[in-house]
Parts: C-alpha cells; structure tokens; sequence
C-alpha cells in the first residue's frame, strides 16, 4: 500500500475502541516497539480512555482524523482542535507501529494542517514530551520549532498506570501557516 491510496475521515463516536486501540498500541508498551518512536521507556499507562477518545470527538471545536486503507483498515490518526483566533491544537497523533515509516504519520499532519489553514488558523501547535529528541526532530524536518514554552507534564491525569521518570515536561512546538499544507513533505 502507499501513501496515495489513504483515505481520510473524521472520527465518529462509533470509532471510539478503534481509535482508542490504535493509539494505545502506538505510545505504549511492547506493540508500540515495532514502531520507530514510542513512549514506552517514559510511561507505563493506558494514554486515554474510553471516555477521553470520545470527548475529542465531540467536543465543539474538536475533532479526531483517521487516515484508512482502501479496505477499512484504521492505520492513522490525530486530534485538531480549531479555536477562533487562536493557533490549531494538533496531538494524539498514532500511525500503527507496523505502519511506520511509508510517509501515512507525514501525510495525515499534512491534511490536518490544510484542514486547519482552511479554517482560517495562521498556526498548528502541538506538546511533546521535551525528551523525545527523535520525533522533535521529526516535527522539525515538518516546519515545527519551539515555541520556547515548557508546560508541566500531567502525572495526576496518567490512566492506570505511572511514569518511568520525574522529570517529563512538555515543550510547544509551532508551525505557522502560509496557506493550505496538503501535499506532504
Ligand atoms: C510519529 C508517527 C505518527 C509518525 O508516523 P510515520 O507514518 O512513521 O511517519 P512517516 O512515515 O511520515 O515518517 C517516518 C520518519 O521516520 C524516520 N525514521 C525512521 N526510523 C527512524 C529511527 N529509528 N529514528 C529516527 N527517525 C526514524 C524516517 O526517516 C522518516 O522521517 P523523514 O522522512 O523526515 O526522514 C508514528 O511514528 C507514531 O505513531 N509514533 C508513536 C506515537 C507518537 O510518538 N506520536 C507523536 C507524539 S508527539
């Protein structure tokens, strides 16, 4: 399969135990391994729950992006959440670990960036963990820089399950936006 024969969506509240076992699997624990980048030596939870899936989907303003194979399979996914004058949020960004690395991560940011751009956002933020050195270089190689900002990590709001270290923290990356970003880099 490539890249070009995706098919991209949003999220219904149906999706909810589809999307939330693409993520898991993509941040967390063994299955996240097969992958390039993961979570797993920095977290040992769930990453969301049911109800956390579901509110990204419904929430005004929010929506959950999936990116499908011709035959249905959920490979992708990201949150947007567009705000009136503000930068678009964009996170619980997964490709399925076995997916990785075929350019689907590049080309559902792309198509999350145009959908913001064409709601009238001049800019896509998002937070990573500031220990992530591989995929902040990622977000880099994609037009995203530090804002400068460090926000705390949430460790009160972990799902069953804890931290591996003490000193996680979330660094803003922003990317402006010229226009619509379809097309992939
Ligand atoms: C981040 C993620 C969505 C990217 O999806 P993807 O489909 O693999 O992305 P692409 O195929 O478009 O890009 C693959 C990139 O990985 C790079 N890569 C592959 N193996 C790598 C490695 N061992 N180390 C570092 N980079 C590597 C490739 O070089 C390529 O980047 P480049 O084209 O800029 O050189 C996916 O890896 C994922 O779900 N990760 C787990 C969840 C996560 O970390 N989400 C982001 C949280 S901020």
């Amino acid at each position: 399969m490539t890249e070009d024969r995706l098919a991209f969506g949003t999220a219904t509240a149906d999706e909810v135990e589809e999307v939330l076992a693409l993520v898991r699997s993509a941040y967390r624990g063994e299955a996240s391994r097969a992958g390039w980048t993961t979570e797993a030596d920095l977290l040992d939870d769930e990453r969301i729950d049911a109800p956390g899936v579901a509110a990204k989907i419904s929430t005004p303003g929010s929506s959950v992006l999936t990116a499908r194979t011709p035959d249905g399979e959920l490979v992708g996914c990201c949150e947007l959440v567009l705000s009136a004058g503000a930068p678009a949020y964009f996170g619980m960004f997964a490709v399925s670990p076995t997916r990785q690395n075929a350019r689907i991560g590049r080309r559902l940011l792309a198509h999350a960036e145009a959908l913001a751009a064409g709601a009238g956002a001049d800019a896509v933020e998002m937070t990573v963990i500031r220990q992530r050195t591989d995929i902040i270089d990622w977000y880099a190689r994609r037009g995203y820089a530090p804002t400068g900002e460090v926000r705390p990590f949430p460790y009160a709001e972990l799902v069953n399950g804890r931290a591996l270290r003490d000193d996680l923290a979330f660094l803003v990356l922003r990317k402006p936006l010229h226009g619509s970003a379809e097309g992939g880099r």
